[in-house]
């Protein structure tokens, strides 16, 4: 079936977790942070993933950015960083305007351009995904940006994938989804999307589901695999 929408996963995927602990690493004066950023940003993002699956099962929704302060507030304990309010400040508000990949607004002009509908599908609150789209300066170059806030529960919860049936009233067989999170990229193969894996850093698969999975080093490869 001919692929009309398609809908990326934004942290990890469209936007570098890592880049808020790095940027703050390379500034003055962040001599402590420069020794442990790549571990803090990886506790974080680990943490970050680890809660929204627990909050899930648990039944114990909060949102995004809460479940983003308390991993930060673990991986900062966990790194000896923890009693500087300022830099858990600046770390947040970095985050909340999180760096875009360098490929992501020629790869989405180019959709655009071809005439494809174009949506976020994320964990992400609605004002976070806001903050990181606009500065990104990428805002006109999706037609939806969807939190799981529509539902309440976090991804790889099926009613998540569901809203892009609903919201763009298309078969789930036009969806071509694209996600760094490998997990996440499984959950809406099984749903039904095509898929896209976006596998940055060449990690393995991970072993959850067997289902088929199209694998890319970046998003420039995006548009090769339309059909
Ligand atoms: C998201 C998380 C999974 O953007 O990275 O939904």
């Amino acid at each position: 079936m001919t692929i009309k929408v398609c809908v990326f996963d934004a942290y990890g995927t469209l936007f570098d977790v890592s880049s808020a602990a790095r940027t703050l690493a390379f500034e003055p004066g962040s001599e402590k942070l420069k020794e442990s950023w790549v571990q803090l940003a990886a506790d974080w993002r680990e943490k970050q993933l680890q809660y929204s699956w627990l909050r899930a099962i648990m039944d114990r929704h909060v949102d995004f950015w809460a479940v983003t302060k308390d991993s930060l507030d673990w991986a900062l304990e966990a790194n000896q960083l923890d009693g500087d309010s300022n830099l858990r400040k600046k770390l947040l508000d970095l985050y909340f305007r999180l760096a875009a990949y360098p490929e992501v607004s020629k790869m989405l002009a180019d959709l655009k351009s071809k005439s494809f509908s174009t949506a976020i599908l994320s964990n992400g609150s609605p004002d976070m995904l806001e903050g990181a789209v606009e500065s990104a300066k990428i805002t006109n170059l999706f037609d939806r940006v969807i939190s799981v806030e529509e539902v309440g529960i976090f991804k790889p919860d099926l009613r998540v994938y569901k809203l892009i049936e609903e919201k763009f009233f298309c078969k789930r067989q036009e969806v071509l989804f694209v996600s760094s999170n490998c997990w996440d990229a499984i959950a809406a193969s099984d749903f039904g999307f095509k898929t896209v894996w976006v596998n940055r850093s060449k990690q393995p698969i991970d072993r959850l589901l067997l289902v088929k999975l199209l694998e890319v080093s970046d998003l420039s490869e995006i548009l090769d695999h339309i059909s």
